[in-house]
């Protein structure tokens, strides 16, 4: 199979580029770098199998370019983060909406067997019943989960207008290697960053707000069972653990397992404004139309994650 994966070089998107580049499938990166970093993909750089495109889903010309041959998108490019869409609203639906148009314009264009659309659980909005299903009603309170919304619908009117084979993955939050750990970065990655620095997690309002985490591998899993599932999935599916922590707890957790319980407290700054409060999956689709269940509760996947970063974590990064 010839893939593409958008936003390949980021924490997602470079899994994904191992898992495929290995199984033998010729895999296209596609990446601008926004958020993205080489250090997740240069160890794939010398397979033949393997190209690495440094370049934008906002170029309509450039994905025709690259996806004349293509069968199956795995598109994870986006302005992934809530805090930085306040700031930058615009940036945030130019990639998001319009960067996904093109990708399945192009895809119609050329017949792409297949799209794998990462949506997120962000565009629930706080939870009005628990465990969110799929019918949850999509109140997202911030430009990132609106123009994850758009772009949900424009997969919706993709799939209902041209009969494309187009699935939408919600996943509620995900972690483990890679992820960024500084600035617009991942909460698990940003809080074991400082602890293992010596510098206490800062928590937004009393942290109780509460989330619901999936270990990368588990995330991994979950896009192979899309991408072999014989038949089309055309809708929205949920991935989650179905088990919520609130943030304070999370970062009681990271500090007693980075070893430093005794001495290090949270800080408290004022909460954000648009901040979500609870989110918790109800995962019983993936698991009935699937078979997918995670292998990682938030314990063996932390212990996991926090191992790693002590290994390879504190190195500095290489932009390109
Ligand atoms: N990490 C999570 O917890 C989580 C949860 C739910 C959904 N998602 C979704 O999964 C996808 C991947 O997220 P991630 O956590 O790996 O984030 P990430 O920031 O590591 O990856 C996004 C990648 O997209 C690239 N990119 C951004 N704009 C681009 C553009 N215009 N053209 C080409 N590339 C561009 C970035 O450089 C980066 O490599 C996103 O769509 C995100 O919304 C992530």
């Amino acid at each position: 199979m010839r893939i593409l994966i958008t936003g390949g070089a980021g924490f997602i998107g470079s899994h994904l580029c191992d898992k495929y580049v290995k199984e033998g499938h010729t895999v296209v990166c596609l990446d601008n770098f926004m958020s993205g970093d080489l250090m997740n993909v240069r160890h794939l750089l010398d397979y033949r199998t393997f190209k690495l495109i440094k370049g934008d889903i906002r170029d309509f010309e450039l994905l025709e370019k690259i996806m004349r041959d293509v069968d199956v998108v795995f598109h994870l490019a986006a302005q992934v983060h809530v805090d930085r869409s306040y700031v930058e609203p615009r940036l945030t639906y130019d990639v998001n909406v319009i960067g996904t148009q093109n990708i399945l314009e192009v895809a119609r264009i050329y017949d792409v067997k297949r799209v794998i659309h990462a949506s997120t659980s962000e565009v629930y909005g706080s939870a009005q019943y628990s465990p969110i299903d799929e019918d949850h009603p999509l109140n997202a309170p911030h430009p990132y989960g609106a123009s994850k919304i758009a772009a949900d619908r424009t997969c919706y009117a993709y799939i209902q207008t041209y009969g494309m084979d187009i699935s939408i993955l919600r996943f509620f939050n995900i972690f483990g290697p890679r992820q960024r750990d500084q600035g617009y970065g991942g909460v698990i990655s940003i809080f074991t960053r400082r602890v293992l620095n010596n510098i206490p997690p800062i928590i937004y309002g009393d942290g109780l707000q509460t989330r619901d985490y999936t270990y990368i591998e588990d995330a991994v899993k979950a896009y192979d069972l899309i991408f072999n599932h014989e038949s089309p999935i055309k809708e929205p599916i949920n991935f989650g653990s179905g088990k919520e922590i609130t943030i304070l707890d999370l970062a009681n957790k990271i500090i007693e397992m980075c070893g430093k319980k005794e001495d290090m407290k949270s800080i408290h700054v004022e909460a954000r404004i648009g901040e979500v409060n609870r989110l918790i999956a109800n995962s019983a689709k993936a698991r009935d139309r699937l078979g997918w269940d995670p292998n990682y509760d938030l314990d063996k996947g932390l212990h996991k994650f926090v191992q790693w970063y002590r290994n390879y974590g504190m190195v500095d990064r290489i932009k390109i």
